[in-house]
């Protein structure tokens, strides 16, 4: 394949929880990069040709005996390297300098002086204070030959180092947190000026580059996509559409465990809007009679999961002439990453196509895997998605089944959809969806006594969940309005019939989980 773009950054992975975070930054400057292990050899990283390496954080002390180290040559190949907390340790560590363990490890916010106003601190000015992110427990005692001071902290006087001559360059802090403001424009400098890259990353262009790639890739043949109406799987067929047109086959799956209209949310974009081949599969009487009486979440995911591959295996037949399956896998499922990952990966067993392409011979086709997330949201955009899509909140792919709490009835599915409908409708007129990361109602099998008019009612419980989170993995309930709380709860005890009480979640992740079940 082609490579993305002519100027690289290749990102060398020593498993700071921040790796993907410098990832995005870059990517922010309009500069491709790629994140790679430690481990990789020296002639794949020559062969990577990249304009300039960072080297990232990590958990390590250099000095350690399983401490990551990455092949010394990397300092000699002639490109620019930046060092990050772990990665300046390194880099001091191989051209013996000295680095030891601090008497007192510094977290959080602290002021550097900017001492020499070099490339990497280009606007700042000389002495110019600058707030900085640190996170450490070691620290450079004695630097390499060659190496001089460009900033320091009252702790760290040795926070920002570099042997100009050679282009090595090195921060104690992190640059690419949002704790440190001006992160940003070091990270820039040390893009454009010190590696001397363009800014020229843009979605445009990648949608040109992948649209030639795909054609390439496949020729003549065709490809089947499960739509999920999610924003990975809409901006795949939005991209494939646009590459091969009528070559694109692709099938909706209804499983009766969808939010309110939207089947009909779906048919009217991508069949009607834009004219793609699309297949809606009314399959909500198999899913239900596959969950009826099921109430074990796990055993809910296994069959839904299961369900899903039975009704895409059975409507593929009629797609016989795909060689292709497209798959919305984005750059964090592929980046062979060091770093260590949060519980939630198997915590539950999350669905997916996984097994469906070995299973019916089909090869992959994954134009989304350069991709971080917001970029995918910023290419359904140019591929000209509506807002309504592109701002998707994420949806689990076994949907309302994992939020019908105990038995999956068509009726409490029914209470539920209406229930988060309206919930939908408060939190986008009040201009409070935007401030979550995820908010959506779930059905408890817990009745309660109320009292309506003159009656008494008995009936079941609803509980809002509404949280902020940076990726999923971990995440706090918001701090919606009690206003706003209050309308919830008025409407929907009003207006649905089958709930007299809502409650509102106020756990975080961990150590609950985003989904009830
Ligand atoms: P939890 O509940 O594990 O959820 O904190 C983390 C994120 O993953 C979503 N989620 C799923 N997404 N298939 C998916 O595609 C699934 O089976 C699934 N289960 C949870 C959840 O909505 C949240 O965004």
């Amino acid at each position: 394949m082609e490579p993305i773009s002519e100027e690289r950054i290749l990102i060398i992975d020593f498993g700071s929880q921040y790796t993907q975070l410098i990832a995005r930054r870059v990517r922010e400057q309009h500069v491709y990069c790629e994140i790679h292990p430690f481990t990789t050899p020296l002639n794949k990283i020559r062969e990577f040709q990249p304009k300039g390496i960072i080297l990232s954080g990590g958990p390590q002390g250099v000095y350690e005996p399983d401490a990551p180290i990455c092949d010394r040559g990397v300092l000699d190949l002639g490109v620019p390297v930046l060092g990050i907390c772990y990665g300046l340790q390194l880099m001091v560590h191989l051209l013996d300098g000295k680095v030891a363990p601090s008497a007192r490890r510094e977290y959080g916010r602290a002021s550097l002086s900017v001492v020499d106003d070099s490339d990497l601190f280009s606007g700042f000015g000389k002495n110019a204070p600058v707030d900085v992110w640190m996170s450490h427990g070691d620290k450079v005692d004695d630097l390499p030959r060659g190496f001089s001071v460009l900033a320091s902290s009252e702790n760290s006087p040795n926070a920002a180092v570099a042997d100009v001559n050679r282009g090595l360059y090195g921060v104690q802090f992190h640059p690419e947190v949002a704790h440190t403001p001006r992160g940003g424009e070091i990270l820039a400098n040390f893009l454009m000026s010190i590696c001397g890259c363009s800014p020229s990353w843009t979605m445009s262009s990648f949608v040109d580059r992948s649209i030639e790639q795909i054609r390439t890739q496949l020729g003549q043949e065709h490809v089947l996509c499960a739509l999920s109406g999610g924003v990975d799987s809409s901006v795949v067929a939005a991209l494939l559409h646009k590459a091969i047109g009528d070559q694109l086959h692709c099938i909706f799956v209804d499983n009766g465990l969808l939010r309110k209209g939207e089947a009909s949310y779906v048919e009217e974009v991508f069949g009607k809007h834009f004219g793609m081949e699309l297949t809606v599969v009314d399959a909500a009487k198999r899913f239900l009679d596959a969950l009826d009486g099921v109430t074990d979440p796990e055993k809910k995911r296994k069959i839904i999961g299961q369900e899903f591959i039975g009704v895409f295996e059975q409507q593929s037949e009629k797609f016989s002439r795909c060689g292709y399956l497209a798959q919305g896998t984005l750059y964090p499922d592929v980046i062979e990453s060091v770093s260590v990952r949060g519980p939630s990966a198997t915590i539950k067993s999350h669905h997916n196509v996984g097994g469906l392409p070995e299973k019916m011979d089909l090869k992959l086709i994954e134009p989304l895997r350069e991709l971080f997330k917001d970029e995918v949201r910023l290419l359904g955009q140019t591929l000209g998605l509506p807002r309504h899509i592109v701002q998707r909140q994420p949806f689990p792919g076994p949907g309302l089944g994992i939020r019908c709490v105990g038995d999956i009835t068509e009726e409490r599915l029914e209470v539920l959809r209406e229930a988060d409908y309206i919930l939908q409708e408060e939190l986008i007129s009040s201009g409070a969806l935007s401030q979550t990361w995820q908010a959506f109602a779930v059905l408890l099998p817990v009745k309660s006594v109320g009292v309506m008019g003159d009656e008494r009612t008995y009936e079941e419980t609803l509980v809002i969940r509404a949280i902020t989170s940076q990726d999923g993995m971990t995440a706090d309930w918001a701090r919606l309005p009690y206003e706003l709380l209050a309308k919830f709860s008025n409407r929907i005890i009003n207006e649905v019939t089958g709930v007299n009480r809502v409650l509102y979640d106020i756990s975080s992740k961990p150590p609950s989980t985003i989904e009830w079940e």
